[in-house]
């Protein structure tokens, strides 16, 4: 059943305070809820519902009098006073048995919840609505020793404690652990002076894990009372590891919690990828305290009010440890590779959905990334003093509301004069933009003319013109740059911007920083990109220079059966020697596209893209790459290795990851050498991965790999690597036996979310390897997703995201993937999480 953000009507009675009592049981908890109400002043409305799924109801009172509620699957009805009151009642509920992972579940023997977005009306009667808040006090029983919820601790004792957390939260934000766990304990001083208590709560061995995550976690308070003002608002602040989690973490109020994939760390068993992951995903929740938590989601419709801007948060934030240019390549990289093509296939919505089947499937890039794209443009368009009142106005007017994206660009609008109707599009409108670009040169007068056009999306075929603040610099032919940085805002479908006072023609650099998720149509030729990935003054766009020229290069590779040009691989060559570049820059400049990006560089230039045609056109080009620079890379390789111990901070890890792109061409030349010796003498998780990832690349490592296991069979983090590696560096024909040969391992524990996707998932990504024409790469994630969805349906539903793109491929391929979804759809016992998935991505 479809629910629609038009429908959105208030809460018919609000709650002004919840009492919880937890008697923790493995198969039977009893939880006893004393819940007061009060009709809403704001409707007429008086019908009393609460949600509630899966429970076992054992008593409910209104006011102490017994009452016999109308149960049904979704939760209760109830005869209810037009008067405050207060309701009871106890449930009894199976943890253990929980394998869905929402809700109260255990995870190696440790109670925890995750909540958002509506599991909590699996651990009790409620109304689970974002729009109703309201403080909680909590008491645990258990024989357990570490007893968690939000809030601030009130009271404990032998065998129970309590919990008391002032501030109004909507029941997604509740949380509960309860364990046999150790922290790594400190303290942080806000800025007024608020004595504040930080724990990370992991499992015993966990211990030496944790120094980087608290460090990233002060780092996040100081960050955030610095540039948005806001200090914690708590005398505690618990983060706790588990290793069953089905997404990254969760910012519950004052208690987050962690998949442990996303918080636990340390030098010898996390890559410098993990560190930086870790930092962001840390600071994100963190940051969520405010945008999230003091000012919550009206509903569900309203996701990328605290998604968006917290994930704008959190990479400005990264940005300011890492270092804007290369972040800001990281950030659009991965945009491109799961936003644009979640933007271009059936999955396509707008940044703010308008309907849903279950939210659950909503939690994507489109709500997330473009969500934070979308905060961005507004900044620039509102410029930085525009943004920072507009902000200080958002927590100022809606401290402690559930708010929609409207108070939200109200805000703007108050705060800056600016009209926002014509912006607003980007939360309703669908598909990624694309801008034509064409100019023209006369006495000394540059005219710059762009063109947009959105494709139509599923549901949608009419576009209207957005809001594109499209930044532009102009370089002579010389390499000088003669126009700096300027933001043209393109609001018609067509409009042209002129520059004058230009001794001759300018080439321009459009769309610098990325300042807008469009993509951008310009008939440059090799000459202009190289020009520009030469001399452009704007990092963003000097790698993207270089980044559309390879796909140029492999695009005719792939197409025409051409060989790679000279004058590609001497501007790579160029970038590898220029010492004056930063390494992680330079490492990011000799990254080639991979499979799914080329396929979907290929499908937009009006082909159907062949996954292994794409695959051995990546391989002959990394092979003259090799070859051509094979001096340049061989030299970086050995000047790039790091003397004394290892730290994890952004300088060295940009050395270190110079170091292994060279590697991973130099493989292709040494037989292995070099990757060999690095494997056996690495002391860091980094090189160790690097270097044996390199290996697996190149059909050696197989000793590597088996030393690997033994060295590392303990640890579940380490080994989900050493799953992911050996399938997504496969070679496209053994892929699939490989993760089929990995599934039947012992160790393959497929009801673990991360050990399911470093399989699964790591499959799926391996675009040659899962698109091989038997079809066997469907076959073999379909069957996985069907046994995963009986399971656990929110994470089978996600990974079903693998055949999204289906309709970019030929007919055979369509055919059986239509074959894959078909099977995984018609089951009797199908989820709704995967019901939907399966419609959308077929069609009407
Ligand atoms: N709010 C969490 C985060 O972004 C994500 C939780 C999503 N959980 C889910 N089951 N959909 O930080
Ligand atoms: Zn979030």
């Amino acid at each position: 059943q479809t629910i629609w953000l038009k429908d959105y009507t208030p809460p018919a009675y609000l709650v002004e305070s919840v009492s919880l009592t937890f008697a923790l049981a493995p198969r039977a908890t009893r939880v006893v809820s004393k819940i007061a109400f009060r009709p809403n002043p704001e409707t007429a409305d008086r019908s009393f519902f609460l949600h509630g799924e899966q429970l076992n109801l054992l008593s409910a009172k209104i006011d102490g009098k017994e009452v016999t509620p109308d149960v049904t699957e979704d939760g209760l009805t109830c005869p209810a006073p037009d008067a405050p009151f207060v309701w009871e009642a106890e449930v009894e509920i199976s943890p253990e048995t929980n394998t869905a992972l929402e809700g109260l579940y255990m995870s190696n023997g440790m109670y925890c919840t995750q909540c958002e977005a509506e599991g909590f009306r699996k651990i009790t009667y409620y109304p689970d609505r974002p729009d109703v808040m309201a403080p909680f006090t909590v008491r645990i029983e258990s024989d357990l020793p570490v007893l968690l919820s939000n809030g601030n601790p009130s009271a404990s004792g032998d065998g129970w404690a309590e919990w008391h957390d002032p501030w109004p939260k909507p029941a997604y934000l509740f949380a509960l652990v309860a364990g046999e766990l150790v922290n790594h304990p400190d303290r942080f001083t806000t800025k007024s002076g608020k004595d504040v208590e930080l724990n990370i709560w992991v499992r015993p061995g966990d211990e030496g894990k944790c120094a980087y995550g608290m460090d990233a976690l002060k780092r996040s308070m100081t960050w955030d009372e610095e540039v948005y003002g806001r200090e914690y608002d708590l005398d505690i602040f618990n983060i706790v590891a588990v290793d069953d989690f089905n997404m990254g973490a969760m910012e519950n109020k004052g208690l987050n919690i962690f998949n442990s994939s996303a918080v636990l760390c340390s030098p010898e068993t996390s890559t410098d990828a993990n560190f930086a992951r870790i930092e962001a995903i840390i600071a994100h929740e963190y940051f969520h305290n405010w945008t999230g938590n003091r000012i919550t989601c009206r509903d569900w419709f309203q996701l990328c009010l605290k998604e968006g801007l917290t994930v704008y948060r959190d990479q400005q934030f990264s940005r300011d440890m890492r270092g804007e240019a290369v972040h800001r390549i990281e950030e659009v990289l991965a945009l491109r590779a799961r936003q644009f093509r979640e933007d271009a296939g059936p999955l396509a919505h707008p940044v703010r959905p308008e309907s849903f089947v279950e939210i659950n499937n909503f939690y994507t890039a489109t709500v997330y990334e473009k969500g934070a794209e979308v905060i961005g443009m507004l900044k620039q368009l509102v410029g930085d003093e525009g943004y920072a009142k507009a902000l200080d106005l958002y927590f100022e007017r809606h401290d402690g509301d559930a708010s929609t994206i409207e108070d939200w660009l109200k805000v703007f609008e108050d705060a800056t004069g600016r009209d926002l109707t014509q912006f607003k599009r980007w939360y309703s409108q669908a598909g990624t933009p694309q801008v034509r670009v064409t100019d023209d040169y006369a006495d000394g007068r540059y005219t710059l003319t762009l063109e947009q056009e959105t494709q139509p999306t599923p549901g949608q075929s009419n576009k209207d013109p957005l809001v594109i603040p499209v930044a532009v610099g102009l370089l002579n032919p010389n390499g000088d740059e003669v126009q700096p940085t300027t933001v043209l805002e393109l609001t018609e479908a067509k409009q042209s911007f002129t520059f004058e006072g230009l001794s001759s023609r300018p080439v321009p650099s459009i769309l610098r920083g990325f300042s807008a998720p469009v993509t951008i149509q310009k008939d440059s030729d090799d000459a202009e990109r190289t020009f520009l990935l030469a001399h452009d003054t704007d990092p963003f766009n000097k790698w993207e220079a270089g980044r559309t020229l390879a796909k140029s290069v492999l695009s005719r590779m792939v197409l025409n059966g051409e060989t790679a040009p000279t004058s590609y691989l001497d501007a790579l060559r160029a970038v590898a020697r220029d010492d004056t570049l930063d390494p992680a820059f330079r490492s990011l400049a000799l990254a080639l596209p991979g499979g799914e990006d080329m396929a979907q560089s290929i499908f937009a230039l009006g082909h159907c893209p062949d996954p292994d045609a794409i695959f051995r056109a990546c391989r002959s080009l990394r092979d003259a790459i090799a070859a051509h620079l094979s001096e340049p890379l061989a030299s970086l390789y050995d000047q790039m290795a790091i003397d004394g111990p290892f730290s994890p901070d952004a300088k060295d890890a940009g050395r270190r990851s110079l170091r292994q792109s060279a590697l991973s061409y130099l493989t292709r030349l040494d037989g292995g050498e070099r990757a060999t010796a690095l494997y056996a003498a690495a002391d860091n998780m980094t090189e160790q991965l690097g270097a044996l990832a390199s290996l697996i690349a190149n059909g050696h490592g197989q000793s590597e790999v088996q030393s690997f296991a033994n060295q590392w069979g303990h640890d579940r983090l380490v080994m989900d690597k050493w799953f992911g590696l050996q399938i997504s560096h496969a070679q496209p024909e053994e892929a699939v036996s490989t993760a089929e040969a990995l599934t039947q391992r012992d160790d393959f524990d497929w009801k673990n979310p991360n050990r399911f996707r470093s399989v699964i998932g790591a499959l799926a990504m391996n675009s040659a390897g899962f698109h091989q024409a038997s079809g066997a790469g469907y076959a073999f994630v379909a069957d996985w997703l069907i046994r995963m969805d009986e399971a656990n349906p929110q994470t089978a539903a996600r990974m079903s995201t693998a055949f999204d793109s289906w309709r970019r491929y030929d007919a055979d391929r369509q055919g059986m993937i239509r074959d894959a979804l078909t099977r995984i759809g018609d089951r009797p016992n199908v989820s709704r999480d995967m019901a939907e998935m399966v419609t959308r991505m077929l069609g009407a």
